[in-house]
């Protein structure tokens, strides 16, 4: 029939136009495809991998009842949503608004706004499943949420940086941030809750929320490759010496020793004690290219094109690092 024929050809259209990338999302996305996430109390296990919470390789803290370290698991896993409903929110959400409706000296096309569109849903619905996970836990056990939380590492390296360079390079130093972050963090967090003893609940979340990253991954590669090749001379020079300094400042983990700190000092009531266990746990720790995740970083700045740079080189030398730069494959 000739209506039929005509709706199908219109959408066959519609989806020749829409980027490959929205495609993949409109079908995908945990939005439109998962259930709600309720919490099953009455499951076994924790809210947050033992094996990543240094406080528990402490003596002192090994001799805590069994209900003082669940609980120690359960404020570290608050922590954990504050920092992504922080980063989502004040970081990815800024700059995909940023993509869309600033006057930016790079010519993004139609697809990277449409595809920042996509970012943006993702993104406050994953606050908004954090905020839901938040309300569950307070309900379920009152009294426990921490009433304060240290500035995140990868928030405080942004306002770091920034304070450095002109208010000019701001904006686009936002977005090659949150591409960083978007490319080098993934993979991190999806091996984070994979120990077996972590609650089904609290699994099936972090499952459903890097259904959505592993996708955000390849929208702010690309979005990095084509923001440094279209960037004006004078931005890749007062922007990328900044880059090694900002590597080695949002990989820190001073936020995460800062609340081990508050919480030892509360269980302890002995602040010096406290202070000797936290410096104990972390002496060995040190942002190196060795670690895998610098690795990580390396690759996708290698990738992206950005290491072939003078100015990135310099601030790499300038902290240390001796880093040998694979040639790009054509
Ligand atoms: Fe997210
Ligand atoms: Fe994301």
């Amino acid at each position: 029939m000739v209506v039929d024929n005509l709706t199908e050809e219109k959408e066959r259209g519609a989806q020749f136009l829409l980027p490959q990338y929205v495609q993949k999302w409109d079908s995908r996305c945990s939005i439109r495809t998962r259930p709600q996430k309720l919490i099953d109390f009455s499951l076994e296990g924790y809210f947050f991998p033992p094996d990543k919470q240094p406080l528990l390789i402490s003596e002192t803290v090994q001799e805590f009842k069994q209900e003082v370290k669940e609980q120690i698991l359960i404020l570290s896993f608050f922590k954990y949503l504050h920092d992504i409903i922080n980063l989502e929110i004040a970081l990815i959400n800024k700059v995909c608004n940023d993509v869309i409706y600033e006057d930016l000296p790079i010519p993004f096309e139609e697809y990277h706004r449409l595809s920042a569109y996509t970012i943006l849903i993702d993104e406050y619905y994953h606050v908004y499943l954090a905020k839901l996970l938040m309300n569950q836990l307070n309900e379920q056990f009152s009294d426990i949420a921490p009433s304060d939380y240290p500035i995140s590492d990868s928030y405080f390296s942004v306002l770091e940086i920034k304070k450095e360079l002109d208010v000019k390079y701001h904006t686009i130093f936002d977005i090659i941030a949150v591409c960083i972050f978007e490319t080098t963090l993934v993979r991190e967090l999806v091996t984070f809750f994979n120990s077996s003893d972590v609650h089904p609940s609290i699994k099936y979340y972090v499952n459903d929320h890097m259904n959505d990253e592993s996708r955000h991954y390849g929208y702010f590669h690309d979005l990095l490759t084509f923001t440094w090749k279209h960037l004006p001379e004078d931005y890749r020079q007062a922007i990328g010496v900044k880059i090694a300094r900002f590597v080695k400042l949002y990989l820190n983990i001073n936020s995460d020793k800062a609340f081990n700190l508050s919480i030892l000092k509360t269980l302890l009531e002995d602040e010096e004690k406290a202070q000797h266990i936290i410096n104990d746990i972390y002496k060995e720790f040190e942002v190196s290219q060795d670690i895998p995740i610098v690795k990580n970083v390396l690759n996708v700045l290698t990738q992206v094109g950005m290491m072939e740079h003078a100015a990135i080189k310099s601030g790499f030398k300038e902290i240390g690092w001796n880093i040998c730069i694979k040639q790009r494959l054509p």
